[in-house]
Order: structure tokens, then sequence, then C-alpha cells
């Protein structure tokens, strides 16, 4: 690994190159070949990466953020070369993540687990191991982590136990929390699964407005597609471990691959038939 950026975080704007650029990427888990050669630079402020259930998604994010080391291939950010990096030295680079399902701490507030965010960088058992309290924490990073709850309009809930709030303010608050150390890149892994259009609606605003107002490069799995071709200019496909469509959404949603992809998967079917569904609904050029 060479040119780790140690510490501070890079700003979209200004940038020459990609804020990621990710290459020949390649992840087993045994004889299954997850990541078969990913090849993605992300240019645009917001990038959605979509595919069936299965493709590899969520496991690229895993590679991008530490959590899962890779095989073969490179990760840089912002040119500098973070592959094989810690997951604590990948936050302190500038990304923070969402995660498919919220890894909130049930018993601390809001404010609390949104505090822990502010370091972005221990993981987040190492966060449950410090006991993290309101106490000892600077009044500075608590107005801060309170401006960006209230940014999601959640400051009636900052004292509430995350865990007594619905899915889709837990979700929210899941934001808030990789928002508050304000990372370069933010990965959003399926940030609207199960949640109505009004907890979709106080997602995305907001995070339109942070991400202008910061130049956080944003990448987005998500499988409500209405909800990509409104946030994002630029999409890729991922589908059986490599990218197999780019470009707009309408682009790529009329991609014969892509049809084909998704056509197959919901034709076998399956455990998880009920999010490959979602899929097909909001597709508008699928007819899957
Ligand atoms: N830690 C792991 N160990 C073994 N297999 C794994 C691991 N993580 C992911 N996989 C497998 O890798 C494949 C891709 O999983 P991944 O979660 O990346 O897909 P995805 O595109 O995010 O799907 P979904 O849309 O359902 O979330 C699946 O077959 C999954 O079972
Ligand atoms: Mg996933």
């Amino acid at each position: 690994m060479s040119g780790v950026m140690t510490g501070g975080v890079s700003r979209s704007a200004g940038r020459a190159g990609p804020a990621l650029s990710v290459s020949d990427l390649r992840v087993s888990f045994g004889g299954n070949h997850v990541l078969t050669g990913v090849d993605l630079d992300v240019t645009h402020p917001f990038t959605g990466l979509i595919g069936p259930n299965g493709a590899g998604k969520t496991t690229l994010f895993n590679v991008v953020s530490g959590y899962v080391t890779a095989s073969r291939g490179t990760v840089k950010l912002d040119g500098a070369d973070i592959t094989g990096a810690p997951q604590t030295l990948v936050g302190r680079s500038g990304v923070a993540r969402t995660f498919q399902t919220p890894k909130l701490i049930g018993d601390l507030s809001v404010l609390e687990n949104v505090l822990l965010g502010i370091d972005g960088r221990s993981s987040l058992l190492d966060q449950v191991r410090q006991a993290v309290s309101l106490r000892g924490r600077g009044q500075a990073n608590i107005d801060r982590a309170l401006s960006v709850i209230d940014t999601f309009s959640l400051a009636d809930s900052a004292n509430l136990d995350a865990g007594s709030l619905p899915l889709g303010s837990q979700k929210i608050v899941e934001v808030c929390r990789a928002l508050v150390s304000e990372p370069s890149l933010l990965l959003l892994d399926e940030p609207a699964a199960g949640l109505g259009r009004d907890d979709v609606e106080r997602l995305v605003e907001p995070l339109k407005r942070w991400a202008a107002g910061h130049g956080t490069t944003v990448i987005i799995i998500e499988h409500d597609l209405e909800l990509v071709t409104d946030l994002c200019d630029d999409v890729a496909v991922l589908h059986l471990g490599h990218i197999i469509a780019r470009g707009t959404p309408a682009h790529c949603m009329s991609d014969p691959q892509v049809v084909e992809a998704y056509v197959g998967i919901s034709d076998r079917g399956g455990a998880d038939g009920d999010k490959g569904g979602a899929i097909g609904k909001g597709a508008g050029g699928v007819n899957a």
C-alpha cells in the first residue's frame, strides 16, 4: 500500500481524478467467486450501484471500506492506494458507510449513536467496548452531531434510545452517524430498504443538500430504482461479480444485459424473492 491519506478529508471540488477507483477487484469465499474483476471509477457526486440480489454489491462496499480483503486488484481513494487497508485507516482516509441492516446500539440515544461516528474510525465492536456515553464528549462534538441530526429532522428524537425508533428513523440515524465524520466518500448500502415514501423523502432531500454543501461523493446501493433515478446521474450495474453496464439510469435500465440479469433472477425466483420483485417495480426500462 502506498500514498495512503492519513488524516483530514478530501473534497470533490477541485478533484482532478476519480474520488474512488477500483481496478480488477476479485473476492472469493471458498469456491464462491463473488467479485470476478470489478473495474469502477467514480467521478459523479451520486453514483448508483445496482444489480440483482447476490451480485456482490455489499461485498464491493466491504472491500472498499476495509471489512473484506480482496485476493486481487486495487482500491484508490482520490488517487491514494488504500488496497488492503484496515477499516479504521480507511475511515481516517475519509470513507464512511452505512450497513444494509442498521448497526445502531439500541440502548444508546440517537445523539450518542451519532457521536460514535465522529471518530468514524474505530470499529463498531471497539465502540461498544468503550461504553460510550455523553460524558467526556466535547460540546463542539455534541453540537456537530446535533446539527447533523437536525439536518435530517430528527432533533426531537435526539435523546431517545435509538432502538425505540421505527426502522425508517433508525436508517436515517445511521446516515447521520456516517455523515458526522464529514467523509469525502459516503457508501450507502440500501438506505431506503424497508422505508415508506415519507421516510425516503426525509432521507433524500437533506442528503442531496448535505452532499452538495460538503462536496461529498456518494455511492448508493439501492433496489429502489426510482430513488436511484432521482439521485444519480451515473449508475453501475453489477452482475455475477462484475460490472455489466455503466452510464445514466435510463441507459443502464434499457441495456439488454441488465434486463436479462433481472429477468433471469426473477425467473429463478429464490429465497429472497421479495427483494427481487422490488428491483423490477421501480425499474423503468427494466421489464422484470
Ligand atoms: N463473508 C462472506 N462469507 C461467505 N460468503 C459471502 C460473504 N459475504 C458475501 N458472501 C456471498 O457473496 C455473494 C454476494 O453477496 P453480497 O452480499 O455482496 O450481494 P449483494 O449484491 O449485496 O446482494 P443483496 O442485493 O441481496 O444485498 C452471496 O452469494 C453471498 O452469500
Ligand atoms: Mg447487499
